[in-house]
């Protein structure tokens, strides 16, 4: 009798998966698009100008689609273009932003510091923890606070008043990425001069600081532990591009690698890739610049072990952990991967195991043993870097991989089977688009 059984898991039957053909040899130029995490952060920015505000170099992402409707329910108008959007805050009547857009996209919370600093109130529902990690809040709240504001949570909400806010002196017990923007947004228009210590020093933070001082802020040493905010008592208009997405440079990096092939990836600002790119190179890769801003990848000779620690930049990037567990899992030798960001961020390592890889995780360690094929599964997407690697790992596979999951990849990489394509791979996407899902 025949067998009505199918290869395909019943999770993965009702909804949209990525079909990928392993074993492509890739060649060509892929191009990077804008950085999803400096464009989110520059759009709660834009609240701090009364006029309207380009942003150029805007990825086509659907976290950038949340946060625009975010905006929109405060009352600012948001008009999009090819590769560019313009925000006008001058119109915002709402202080209170809806719980079902906030707990879809965690980083909409950092409207607080700028609906702080120019409406003196804010009512933001908390974002709550999501698959990687609990992600508190309590430095964002603290560092209001020293600055004179009332920050209360009640129900869920975070509730902040503060008839103006003041300069302060904040340690920041961690260099969080998203309580430093907090901050340096809210004092921009505080009152006197505020100094960040140990500050995040990521390149998304310089790019908010680049827009804030566009606006006509007025801050120093951001991209240095330390960031000295002078308080104006307003700010203008202004028009702004992204820098490009070192997150989505580097997953094109391990494509290449991954696939033992030579492409060109760009545009790229080579010193915020100083890490992945000295990993990629231990390993045995060549990593060379071509031009100013673009970078190529050749194969590997012969493939060495590495041990890789998350930390914050510039350090290894924590968004990078997962596409090089995808790249360590093929080889030879074993790797160490250390993730000290976030505490629940390696369940992408069970489904590469599905996939043929050897990796064992003992807590935050993930101790993987290279070998010397995977082979192509139905794979499903725990969040949105796990969805990278395991579109990674699928290039490289025998066979064919499905990975479900694809409301996360929606969020954070722009066109990504399009651009996979373009240079040789072979990607299909089977259904229909996915709805949002919560973080
Ligand atoms: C940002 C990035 C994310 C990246 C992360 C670390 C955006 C939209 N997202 O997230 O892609 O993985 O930086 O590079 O820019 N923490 C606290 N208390 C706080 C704030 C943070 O304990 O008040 C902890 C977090 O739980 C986490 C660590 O600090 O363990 C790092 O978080 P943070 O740097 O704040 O990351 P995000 O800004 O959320």
């Amino acid at each position: 009798m025949a067998s009505t059984r199918s290869a395909v898991p019943q999770t993965q039957q009702s909804q949209p998966v990525l079909k990928i053909v392993g074993g492509r040899s890739l060649s060509g130029f892929i191009p990077v698009s804008g950085a999803k995490n400096a464009a989110l952060a520059i759009m709660a920015a834009a609240i701090l100008s009364p006029e309207p505000c380009r942003i150029t170099n805007i990825p086509r992402l659907m976290d950038i689609d949340t946060m625009s409707q975010v905006l929109e329910a405060l009352g600012a108008k948001v008009s999009f273009g090819e590769g560019w959007l313009e925000i006008d805050a001058g119109s915002i009547k709402s202080h209170k932003a809806p719980y079902e857009l906030v707990s879809r996209l965690r980083a909409s919370f950092f409207i607080l510091g700028p609906m702080l600093a120019r409406f003196g109130m804010a009512r933001i529902p908390l974002p709550g923890g999501c698959a990687i990690g609990a992600r508190p809040v309590e430095l964002h709240v603290r560092g209001l606070q020293a600055m004179g504001a009332d920050v209360r949570i009640e129900h869920g909400v975070v509730e902040a008043h503060a008839r103006k806010l003041k300069g302060a002196k904040i340690y920041l017990d961690y260099p969080s990425v998203g309580a430093t923007e907090t901050l340096m947004m809210a004092a921009t228009l505080a009152e006197g001069e505020t100094v960040l210590e140990n500050c995040a020093q990521e390149p998304e933070i310089s790019d908010l600081a680049g827009f804030c001082r566009a606006l006509g802020a007025k801050i120093r040493g951001a991209g240095t532990k330390t960031i000295v905010i002078s308080g104006v008592p307003h700010l203008h208009g202004t028009e702004y591009g992204i820098i490009p997405d070192r997150i989505e440079a580097g997953t094109f990096l391990i494509a290449g690698a991954i696939t033992n092939s030579s492409i060109v990836v760009g545009p790229v600002l080579i010193d915020h890739l100083t890490a992945p790119i000295a990993k990629l190179r231990e390993i045995g890769y060549s990593v060379e610049p071509e031009g100013l801003n673009h970078l190529r990848i050749g194969p590997a000779r012969e493939r060495r072990e590495v041990h890789i620690e998350t930390l914050p930049f510039p350090g290894f990037p924590t968004d990078m952990q997962a596409p090089f567990m995808a790249l360590l899992a093929l080889g030879e030798g074993t790797s160490l991967i250390s993730e000290t960001v976030f505490e629940n961020r390696m369940q992408h390592a069970s489904e590469l195991n599905r996939m043929g890889a050897d990796i064992k995780i003992r807590s935050n360690h993930a101790i993987v043993r290279g070998v010397p094929f995977l082979s192509g599964a139905p794979v499903d997407a725990t969040d949105l870097r796990a969805s990278a690697a395991l579109i990674l790992a699928g290039l490289a596979a025998q066979g064919e991989t499905h990975v479900a999951g694809l409301q996360y990849l929606d969020r954070g990489y722009d066109r990504i089977e399009e651009k996979l394509c373009m240079i040789g791979a072979e990607l299909h996407r089977i259904g229909t688009n996915p709805v949002l899902a919560p973080v």
